[in-house]
């Protein structure tokens, strides 16, 4: 048998749907998935977590239901299944506690609460506390790097954790105390999280905050400085046209000067938007494009920080870039977020 107990269990003589067929509420429930969507195979993720809120996880009974209604085979389906990490393939607890240990979350402490985690529950990588209620495991970035370190309990998540406070979480889970994300929303059972995962929602999808002030503080900049994203299909050009955009970057141990020694490398860097700046070398007096600013003395230094008078002469001009729009960010909070994400183009 495969570790998902399918290729055998067809081999053998199993029905396409498994020991026994699924509930007719399920089989309901996931033709009202399918249906969803235009085409019935984008349904598949959506079942799969359906299938987790039903079994706890995706069982190979789930992947022959599963197949079946799709019209794809079995190895298709349990392609996917294997593919995404949020599918499990053996039981899950009733919480699942996901520790980040990625690189930010590890380095602000991720990898010592795995560790006390692991000899506190007396679980390794994966497994299951004896009692069914709490499985743990390590997981990869979740995007929160901004309150790193954090962990997912049922994929709600607990921001800037400590090995006492991730001790004390998995003692409430483990009580059955009524516990809430750091960000506000009750935590949920896996099964209920995966039922939610899975299109029916629970009421519960706006409880707490958005985003908090960590995830937001790049706007806060961004309106304090007046900094704006180009427009779609607006492009920066060089400050330099003669020079174009083609110029060679300054090789391995080769030093940039500032264009004007004079006023030294204290000017400020320039804001997104803006043209990229032109970089000097010292012996090479072929500018070319940089990119973001470079701190340390072995660095290119870009004209623009060097010399300020460089944002305010007219575009187009020799060693000058274009001045910086006006600010567009006016709003705050997530809408004011989301309106900056879209203008990229
Ligand atoms: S490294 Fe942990 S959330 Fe990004």
């Amino acid at each position: 048998m495969d570790r998902l107990g399918v290729t055998t269990r067809l081999a053998t003589g199993a029905t396409a749907l498994g020991d026994g067929p699924p509930p007719a509420d399920a089989r309901t429930e996931l033709r009202e998935i399918i249906a969803r969507y235009p085409d019935p195979r984008s349904a598949l993720l959506p079942m799969l977590h359906h299938v987790q809120s039903r079994e706890g996880y995706v069982t190979p009974e789930g992947i022959e239901t599963c197949a079946a209604e799709l019209g794809l085979t079995t190895v298709e389906v349990a392609a996917v299944v294997t593919f995404y990490s949020m599918y499990k393939r053996r039981p899950v607890g009733d919480y699942h506690v996901g520790v980040c240990t990625n690189t930010l979350c590890a380095v602000m402490g991720g990898d010592e609460i795995f560790t006390v985690l692991q000899e506190h529950l007396g679980v390794g990588n994966d497994e299951t506390t004896a009692d069914g209620r709490v499985t743990l495991e390590h997981i990869e970035c979740n995007a929160a790097c901004d309150y790193a370190p954090v962990l997912m309990v049922n994929w709600e998540f607990f921001d800037n954790q400590t090995p006492q406070s991730a001790r004390e979480l998995v003692d409430r889970l483990r009580a059955g105390e009524d516990v809430h994300s750091t960000r506000g929303p009750r935590v949920c059972t896996w099964r209920e999280a995966a039922r939610v995962l899975a299109g029916f929602p629970d009421g519960g999808a706006s409880e707490g905050p958005q985003a908090g002030p960590a995830t937001l503080e790049g706007l806060r900049l961004a309106q304090e400085h007046g900094w704006t994203a180009p427009k779609p299909g607006e492009r920066a050009e060089p400050a330099d046209p003669a020079r174009g955009a083609d110029g060679t970057a300054p090789k391995p141990g080769e030093r940039a000067e500032p264009a004007d020694p004079a006023r030294g490398a204290d000017a400020q860097p320039d804001a997104p938007g803006q043209p990229e700046a032109q970089v000097a070398s010292s012996d090479d007096e072929t500018a070319a494009p940089a990119g973001r600013p470079h701190s340390g003395s072995d660095e290119p230094v870009s004209t623009a920080q060097s010399d300020p008078a460089a944002t305010t002469a007219e575009p187009g001009e020799a060693g000058t870039s274009t001045p910086p729009r006006e600010p567009e960010l006016t709003g705050g909070g997530r809408h004011a977020a989301t309106s900056a994400d879209e203008e990229q183009p």
